[in-house]
């Protein structure tokens, strides 16, 4: 049986352990990734040393390096309230700049796990790359498993799906991996249950990858000439691994958290509502400690810069917020509960992470403000939903009145449910649940249909999206417009790397900045302006569509998100003959001007660097 342990002890003694083999302890990066726009957040371990990896800089403190990680992923956002997922994580990692390759890495996996982790050999199953046409199995590990003791039978040879490990991004370096995991002795869920399963038999617990591929814009994987080590050990997975606790909600950093949420759901004036089955009640109590630890961490990073919006990972922010925010009010918690969680979390980890604490205000603050913001739109729709149930009874009254055979209506209709949803942002599964409570259900089907009718209309209604207009001015309408026309047309002359870091737009000029190298010639800037002249001179309609990020993505708009927040529908707007004949696509809330033709003349006043890799052009439009 592995050895009890608190996470202190085991970030302290994974550090120790490869610092004794010959290993420099680096600091964890930011959150918010420097060089990479493909991804939102930092993902993993490597993905700060994505250039060291790919041998183009020479690290500062050696070719072996280990560190603790703060990572995102939001990938699995909807598993998040069952035992094992979570949005934010902590990764031990170490790593071989093209020093040590598969013997040492797996041998000090090994004894990193039986000697100093006190896991038994016989806990340990292991999987490795099954080879494709081209790269060939990765029979050098196996071989090194069975010379450490591990037999056959836990030793599991599995496809790409399985046993490779990225890019972090879009492209970079990844390769073959082995992943190690721990039988908690359960019973296989079935005659399939390896591995990789999701039953819970099998936790992974450390990933040690074997980086010799680089993976190309065209999506190629070309050999790196190089042979890294890239490794990545969950903490929070890790310790209630050891510990013997069923899931991470029980683990020494998530008992604080825990424990203040049942102390804000006892509090005298937060208690006594919400009546939830153990089902519901475990999987707010989760949903709440997980995305108020992700939004504390994004809001504290030393980096700074997002805060709860509708792009990007602002708007991932923004959902965690939103969702803790729902799952407490289900469990009768009192508003103005993120700041509290977010004080908590803060004195928990500020010892690990003294940037929260730096950052305490501008995390609070924001919470405050995000968490108001919500409940306000949510108070609303309650509003309106009462009206609707109230009508809906006032009816049934007085036709029963009128009929004794009058059979009571008990649904609200599809119609209802979409208005809540368009005009007061209430999901349907809210309606749904307070439907429920007042002994109604939800017509489902007339709601997709009234959301299916409305995205046609949004498509008919060429160029009439008015969403929000009011508050903008005419300038700055035209001038996000023509930021759109500069973004495609940076792509087509300078490339598809260009995509935009941020944007600011006054009445007077634009400003865009995005990923490029280099400054650009005074031809690029010619060939440039003249690309977006023509598309204002074309007088290109402007079209709104409403649709998901894959369905957006499918239709070949530029989205720089990578979260999977699938059922949110965006708008999506091009410029173009037609929403299939287009120069631009992109996902954003608006507002557009209804034809490129009212834009002016397009002219670049500024082009100079942002910083690292990114370039700012400021433009304006002439009349
Ligand atoms: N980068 C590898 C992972 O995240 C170690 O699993």
């Amino acid at each position: 049986m592995a050895m009890k342990i608190t996470a202190d002890q085991l970030r302290e003694k994974y550090l120790r352990f490869f610092e004794s083999k010959g290993h420099r302890i680096i600091s964890g990066a930011s959150l918010i990734p420097e060089n990479d726009p493909t991804v939102l957040f930092t993902t993993a371990g490597m993905h700060p040393l994505v250039p060291y990896l790919m041998g183009k800089q020479e690290h500062p403190a050696g070719t072996r390096l280990t560190d603790v990680q703060k990572c995102v992923r939001t990938g699995d956002i909807d598993e998040v309230g069952d035992s094992a997922h979570l949005t934010f994580f902590e990764m031990l990692g170490n790593w071989s700049l093209n020093d040590y390759f598969k013997k040492e890495a797996i041998s000090w996996s090994f004894e990193f796990l039986t000697q100093h982790l006190g896991f038994s050999p016989e806990q340990l199953n292991v999987t490795v790359f099954q080879g494709e046409p081209g790269i060939p199995a990765d029979e050098e590990a196996v071989g090194i498993w069975k010379s450490l003791g591990i037999p056959e039978e836990r030793i599991f040879r599995l496809p790409r799906e399985d046993n490779w490990w990225g890019p972090a991004g879009e492209t970079g370096p990844c390769g073959p991996d082995t992943e190690m995991f721990i039988d908690t002795g359960k019973d296989k869920c079935g005659p399939d249950c390896r591995p990789g399963c999701h039953c819970g038999k099998y936790i992974e617990i450390w990933n040690d990858v074997f980086m010799q591929y680089n993976k190309t814009a065209e999506g190629k994987f070309e050999p790196l000439g190089r042979h890294n080590v890239d490794t990545g050990m969950g903490v929070e997975r890790t310790i209630c691994m050891m510990n013997g606790l069923p899931t991470v909600y029980e683990t020494d950093v998530f008992a604080p958290i825990m424990a203040k949420i049942d102390e804000l759901r006892a509090s005298p004036s937060g208690d006594g509502r919400a009546e939830l089955d153990q089902a519901s009640l475990t999987r707010s109590r989760r949903v709440v400690a997980d995305h108020m630890r992700t939004a504390t961490f994004i809001l504290g990073d030393q980096k700074g810069g997002v805060t709860p919006g509708n792009i990007g990972a602002n708007y991932v922010l923004r959902r965690l917020i939103r969702s803790a925010v729902r799952h407490a009010r289900k469990l009768g918690i009192e508003p103005g509960f993120t700041v509290k969680m977010a004080e908590t979390i803060i004195d928990e980890y500020k010892h690990v992470y003294p940037e929260l604490d730096q950052n305490r205000e501008r995390v609070t603050t924001e919470l405050l403000a995000e968490e108001t913001r919500f409940g306000k739109t949510l108070d609303e729709g309650k509003k309106e939903f009462d009206k609707c149930i109230a009508g809906i009874q006032r009816g049934n009254e007085f036709r029963a009145a009128k009929d004794p055979s009058f059979v009571p209506v008990t649904q609200l209709s599809g119609k209802q449910a979409f208005r809540l949803y368009d005009t007061y942002g209430y999901p349907l599964e809210m309606t749904q649940e307070l439907a429920k409570e007042a002994g109604f259900t939800v017509d489902v089907a007339g709601y997709e249909e009234c959301f299916k009718a409305h995205q046609e209309l949004s498509r008919a209604n060429v160029g009439s999206a008015k969403s929000g207009l009011a508050e903008h001015s005419e300038e700055t309408t035209a001038l996000h417009t023509a930021t759109h026309l500069l973004h495609k047309a940076l792509k087509v002359v300078l490339g598809d790397h260009c995509n935009q870091k941020g944007s600011n737009i006054t009445a007077e000029r634009l400003r865009l900045d995005f990923t490029h190298g280099e400054k650009m010639t005074p031809e690029q800037i010619k060939a440039v302006e003249d690309l977006v002249n023509e598309q204002i001179k074309a007088d290109l309609p402007v079209t709104r569509e409403m649709m998901t990020l894959d369905e957006a993505r499918a239709a070949g708009a530029t989205a720089l998100f990578s979260s999977k927040y699938t059922d949110e529908k965006l708008s999506v707007y091009t410029m173009g003959r037609s929403t299939t004949d287009f120069f631009s696509k992109e996902v954003c809330t608006g507002p557009h001007v209804e034809h490129t033709g009212v834009l002016g003349h397009f002219k670049i006043k500024k082009e100079e660097s942002s910083s690292a890799g990114v370039r700012r052009i400021k433009a304006v439009l002439e009349k």
